[in-house]
């Protein structure tokens, strides 16, 4: 991802934010406080996404980008992966079913190889055959670092015999390529950390905390985390207005 300056928000943050990324946390205790399982918490939290994706394309953010499975998540009980999995394999399914309903392109970030052949045949189909679609690009981080990103980078960029590198050249070999930066990096949960996400990426982003557990983070509080943004002088490195 790149051309953190080709969003028009150098100096200030009042329009739209053109990409959101989120740590969709709490799902657990979301499911703790109502005596339920873990996976019904990821199950709330899936429908979270869902009204998420279908909230930013009626906005008109051009970028949605989730973290849904890390590569530290493979410690987790086997049961609790297991639940995610068919969670995932749930919304493709659904997604290659709804396509032409929701008109949103989905583009799968991280390494598919641990995954079973029918859910890297879905992610494959969903993102072929989504990529007619322009509204909102969302993507899903699954099997995700950004450590294990930006190391990958550095070897297909070694694998393309060394060209000359710069910052924008290096974004190019990150899972999204050239897509703009995250303007908003949202996590939900209570925690104040990245826990290695687009570790490349946040690079200028604004960061919004919210004690609100991901099942519950709906419109309004997405709307209080645009607020917010739009309240945010962007610097880049810069002086701030009136200082200069
Ligand atoms: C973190 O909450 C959440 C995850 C590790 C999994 C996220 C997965 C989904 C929302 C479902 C599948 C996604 C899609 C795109 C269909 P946590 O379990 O660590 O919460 P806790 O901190 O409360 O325990």
């Amino acid at each position: 991802m790149s051309d953190r300056t080709d969003n028009g928000l150098a100096g200030g943050a009042s329009q739209l934010p053109r990409h959101i990324a989120v740590i969709m946390d709490g799902n657990g205790r979301w499911a703790k406080k109502r005596g339920l399982p873990r996976t019904a918490g990821h199950t709330a939290g899936a429908d979270s996404f869902r009204r998420a994706a279908r909230y930013c394309r009626k906005l008109g953010v051009e970028y949605l980008t989730v973290y849904a499975f890390s590569t530290e998540n493979w410690k987790r009980p086997a049961e609790e992966v297991a639940g995610i999995m068919k969670l995932l394999e749930q919304y493709l399914r659904q997604a290659l079913r709804d396509m032409e309903k929701e008109k949103i392109r989905i583009c799968i970030f991280g390494d598919l190889a641990p995954f079973s052949p029918e859910l890297r045949q879905m992610c494959a189909e969903c993102m072929e055959r989504s990529k007619i679609y322009s509204g909102c690009q969302v993507n899903i981080c699954l099997n995700y670092g950004g450590r294990d990103e930006i190391v990958r980078a550095a070897e297909r960029w070694a694998a393309d015999g060394c060209p000359a590198l710069s910052e924008d050249v290096f974004s190019g070999y990150m899972w999204g390529g050239h897509i703009p930066d995250p303007d908003l990096l949202i996590r939900p949960g209570g925690e104040m950390r990245i826990s290695n996400f687009l570790l490349w990426e946040l690079a200028y982003a604004e960061l919004y905390f919210s004690d609100v557990l991901w099942p519950d983070f709906d419109e309004k509080e997405f709307d209080k985390a645009i607020a917010a943004y739009r309240g945010r002088e962007r610097r880049f490195g810069d002086v701030g207005e009136g200082k200069a």
